[in-house]
């Protein structure tokens, strides 16, 4: 390429509306925000629930998206990639159960932006310097419920401004829904959750906030829009609150409707604080062959072995059984403190804590998964007055020049050059009660990280890495390699990270943003080896390719005729072939559909698998009250299909029961024990509104009518 074309091209990429959209997350890290304990950029809209003197934990404390767009270089200092806001929508105006809305987590207008965080033209702003810096912004959405339902503005739910209920006026329009015994409006009606599973879970309200009905069409296209808003004024992704209390069904159409528009980072929180095989364990699961969550059931056993007590060997093998479970396990997103959980620092209570502080936050930046960095973790921010939140998220202290924010700065520069750390396995090379090393790959590169929490120790290790000498990039410590064995020296309380990269020759896949799509959407590929141009295959088919470098391949899925949920993408360039990605493929044309069956005398635990691809992984159904199973699942709409019924628990192997039903895509099927006679046609012709004397039908019609009513009186009279 001569010299004026890649200058051209430079201007054409940082011109254009989403460039920084489009980089391959498991490369960047995230940095989460409490919007307004961060900076306040804009005392004028500080008015109302406001401690000018941040004592009073539960009232604004004046930060705002101002605040952030002018401490954009600061973030870019930490090498950050992404900023994660907590929710920026319009909250409501009263205090609830003795708390200002200030953390942005109890939502009156999905159109709107909160008053005391500034509003869409400020967020165009922060977008637009925060790409000049690289940084993409990623906003929390809080489909799952409005406000309080019984203080504060009680549900009130406005679009853009025009009321449009409450919880209590929606009371007034709720009816039971026959097949799912659900009560249910604009929200759902059915108390508090306080059984911790089954249909409370997601129809009932979460700790007494309004839980949407998002099967409402209304609710659904209104939810979809409020999105689109921060996506169509430039947010690459979201971070979506409660996934656990939504049916991923809805979840799953929600996104495909988003991810048409380009290719996005969309991550969900799904709480569930232990690696113990339970249900709730397998649904998390289920949700992350969807879409990333966030890794919150390792957190609690990571502060437990650096802060308290703890082996590194169980811990290892705990990581090992986690990640394995996972098909993306390098687009899950990985933490050590959140604005939910107790500060690292303000639990730990030892006399080493900020070392082992230290530890942990380079783990979590190493480890399978996106590292996301709570506000203030750089400047060892931690709250004097209590401990979980709202302490958790006391006013930001500014400061980059930490060993914290070195550890951060020196991982985030290596995952964008070292591949292993991007998108590498993960493998325990040896571990016992203090000391831990492990080993990650991806095609020529590696990573090793090593470390000790006991007494200083020379580890020795069988390491296949070519001899020489290889400097850790956080401290500089030294590891000799030779003849398939590393030595290191590991001094009390030390975490060191040692790196090595090679030419990538062979395409390697390592990424696929977003991981589910259907015909038609972008997918950005990130990965190795890809030279400068080639060919990419998705279920055999060729993919339309929007653009190609040696790392990123951005391409349009193509039409596949499968039954699986899961298709094949790989790479070809200078006649070698990638192994297999796997995308989770949807026919399109998908609407959330309430899919139902008659209970009859059906018990236990029942699931379904469909012939399309929607319905192609096993999904659990839930028992009515009103005598009917069912789930909800996105359906190619007017489309015949059919299922099976299963029969077992999560986790273990679900036993067929033999019995096959049939159904057409639409909002809500009722499966029969027959096929559909004739499955509803797609319409094949446009009807047209036409004015009224432009339309012949009506006359027609009339003339038609007209003439049988003369011939039947003319036969009378001729009788007669
Ligand atoms: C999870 C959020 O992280 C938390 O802060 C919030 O209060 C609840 N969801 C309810 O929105
Ligand atoms: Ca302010
Ligand atoms: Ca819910």
């Amino acid at each position: 390429m001569g010299r004026l074309a890649v200058v051209l091209t430079l201007v054409l990429v940082l011109l254009s509306p989403f460039a920084g959209a489009y980089r391959v997350p498991e490369r960047g890290v995230v940095y989460q925000i409490m919007v307004d304990r961060f900076y306040d950029g804009n005392p004028g809209n500080n008015d109302r629930f406001y401690d000018s003197g941040h004592r009073n934990y539960r009232l604004y404390w004046g930060g705002d998206i101002e605040g952030i767009t002018e401490k954009l270089d600061y973030l870019g200092s930490l090498g950050v990639s992404m900023v994660w806001l907590t929710p920026l929508n319009d909250n409501i105006n009263k205090m609830a159960h003795g708390s200002a809305p200030y953390h942005g987590y109890w939502t009156r207008d999905y159109k709107r932006i909160e008053e005391h965080f500034g509003d869409w033209n400020d967020f165009r702003k922060l977008v637009e310097e925060a790409r000049k810096r690289g940084i993409c912004v990623i906003v929390d959405y809080v489909p799952n419920h409005a406000g309080p339902a019984t203080d504060g503005e009680f549900g009130a739910l406005y679009d853009n401004g025009t009321k449009v209920t409450d919880y209590y006026e929606d009371t007034r329009n709720a009816s039971v829904n026959p097949t799912t015994g659900i009560r249910e409006a604009v929200y759902h009606h059915n108390g508090n959750i306080f059984r911790w599973e089954g249909i409370q879970l997601k129809y009932a309200n979460l700790y007494g906030l309004a839980d949407f009905n998002q099967l409402n069409p209304w609710v659904d296209s209104y939810l979809t829009e409020g999105a689109r808003l921060f996506v169509g004024n430039g947010a690459c992704g979201l971070r979506i609150d409660a996934v656990k209390h939504m049916e991923l069904g809805w979840l799953e159409t929600f996104y495909l409707r988003l991810y048409s528009e380009r290719p996005l980072f969309i991550y969900g929180e799904y709480y569930s604080l232990s690696t113990e095989g339970t249900k709730d364990l397998h649904e998390l699961y289920r949700y992350s062959n969807v879409s990333p969550v966030l890794n919150m059931p390792i957190r609690e056993d990571i502060v437990r072995t650096f802060g308290f007590v703890g082996s590194f060997e169980t811990l290892a093998r705990e990581l090992e059984v986690y990640y394995s479970r996972f098909l993306y396990p390098n687009k899950e997103l990985n933490f050590l403190d959140s604005h939910d959980l107790v500060r690292f620092l303000n639990a730990a209570k030892r006399d080493d804590s900020v070392e082992r502080f230290h530890m942990a936050l380079a783990l979590t930046m190493t480890l399978p998964g996106i590292p996301v960095i709570y506000y203030g973790d750089e400047s060892y921010l931690v709250s004097p007055d209590g401990k979980g939140d709202p302490y958790n998220r006391p006013m930001m202290v500014f400061n980059n020049t930490t060993e914290a924010a070195g550890i951060i700065r020196t991982l985030a520069g290596l995952r964008k050059t070292n591949d292993a750390l991007a998108f590498g396995d993960f493998r325990t090379l040896y571990a016992n009660y203090s000391v831990w090393a492990f080993e990650r790959t991806f095609g020529t590169h590696r990573l090793l990280v090593v470390m000790n929490k006991g007494s200083p120790s020379n580890l020795t290790l069988g390491l296949d890495w070519p001899d020489g000498v290889y400097r850790d990039a956080l401290y500089g410590a030294e590891m000799a390699v030779g003849n398939g064995k590393a030595t290191v020296f590991l001094p009390r309380n030390s975490l060191y990270v040692f790196h090595l990269e090679r030419p990538q020759d062979e395409p390697l896949i390592g990424s696929l943003t977003p991981y589910a799509a259907q015909a038609g959407q972008e997918v950005l590929i990130g990965g190795a080896g890809f030279g400068n141009a080639g060919r990419v295959f998705i279920g055999g088919k060729e993919a339309e390719v929007l653009s190609w470098n040696s790392t990123e391949i951005l391409i349009r899925v193509p039409k596949v005729e499968t039954s699986a949920a899961w298709v094949n993408v790989t790479v070809e360039t200078g006649g070698k072939r990638s192994a297999p990605a796997k995308l989770r493929y949807y026919s399109g044309n998908d609407v959330p559909a309430l899919i139902a069956l008659e209970a009859g005398n059906l018990t236990g635990e029942l699931w379904i698998v469909g012939n399309i691809s929607e319905l192609a992984e096993p999904r659990p159904l839930l028992k009515s009250s009103t005598g009917y199973y069912f789930t909800v699942a996105p359906l190619p709409n007017r489309t015949a299909f059919s299922v099976r019924l299963y029969r077992g628990s999560a986790w273990e192997k679900l036993e067929p029961l033999n019995v096959t039903l049939y159904g057409v895509g639409g909002r809500t099927v009722v499966l029969t024990r027959k096929p559909p006679e004739t499955p509803a046609p797609e319409p094949t012709t446009t009807i047209v509104h036409r004015p009224i004397g432009t339309n012949p039908a009506p006359y027609i019609a009339l003339a038609a009518l007209l003439l049988a009513v003369a011939a039947v009186m003319f036969r009378r009279r001729a009788v007669s």
